[in-house]
């Protein structure tokens, strides 16, 4: 009687809240964002000027911090406190710190926590990087979503430039590259396919085919 719950995991830029939100709309499932959850905590910890190698200063802040992920018609808005973060936890500067405040145990436990909370009634779609292997391990769908890093540098750059950033594309794949292998060589909780994950390389595929494909799995194991 396992709750139905999917789980798409892998490395940065491969499209998982894009495809993740289409999937939970297509079935009316919660989507649940665990990557804005660890970039609120990040955000928030540099806002005040925490050490972020202290793990310790960390977990007491983010004790205080209520991260509500609300669900709009324009997409899913963060809140912390009741302060809109949706924009500012996108920043470079959040982007480039994210994985040293996740690699901190207690930090993922308390996160963790919150998540297997969020899920718990089932009917969630979960993307992040520990949701199939540590978060949900008995998820009925694990997906682990991958593209070469040279494609998910190219869509990050694409996006970039639709919203008028200046980004420069060599830059951007050094990033991507570097921040994944920060989450994947972490000791506890990596990134990392789970044994029982179904992987999908979406480098040739489209966002709506990838959508179609996790559809059909989560319809066969319903
Ligand atoms: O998915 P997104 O790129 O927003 O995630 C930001 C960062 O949060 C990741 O690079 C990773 O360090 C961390 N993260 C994590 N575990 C998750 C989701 C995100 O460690 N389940």
């Amino acid at each position: 009687n396992k709750k139905m719950n999917i789980a798409i995991d892998g490395p940065a830029g491969a499209g998982k809240s894009t495809v993740a939100k289409i999937v939970a709309e297509k079935l009316s499932y919660l989507y649940i964002d665990t990557g804005a959850m660890y970039r609120a905590l990040t955000f928030v910890a540099m806002r005040v000027g925490l050490n972020l190698e202290e793990g310790s200063q960390l977990i007491e802040l983010l004790k205080d911090l209520r991260i509500q992920l609300q669900h709009e018609e324009s997409g899913v808005r963060v809140f912390v406190n009741n302060e809109d973060v949706t924009a500012a936890i996108r920043t470079k500067n959040v982007t480039s710190n994210v994985s040293l405040v996740s690699s901190h145990e207690a930090v993922r436990i308390e996160m963790v926590d919150r998540q297997r909370k969020l899920a718990e009634n089932g009917h969630a779609v979960l993307d992040g990087r520990d949701i199939g292997t540590y978060v949900l391990p008995d998820a009925k769908v694990k997906i682990f979503l991958t593209a070469s890093v040279e494609e998910r540098a190219r869509r990050r750059y694409e996006e970039h430039q639709g919203k008028g950033i200046l980004s420069n594309f060599d830059q951007i794949k050094k990033e991507i590259a570097h921040r994944d292998k920060l989450d994947s060589t972490r000791a506890f909780a990596p990134l990392k396919k789970a044994d029982d994950a179904v992987e999908i390389d979406s480098t040739a595929l489209t966002i709506p085919e990838v959508a179609e494909l996790i559809i059909e799995l989560a319809k066969e194991r319903a």
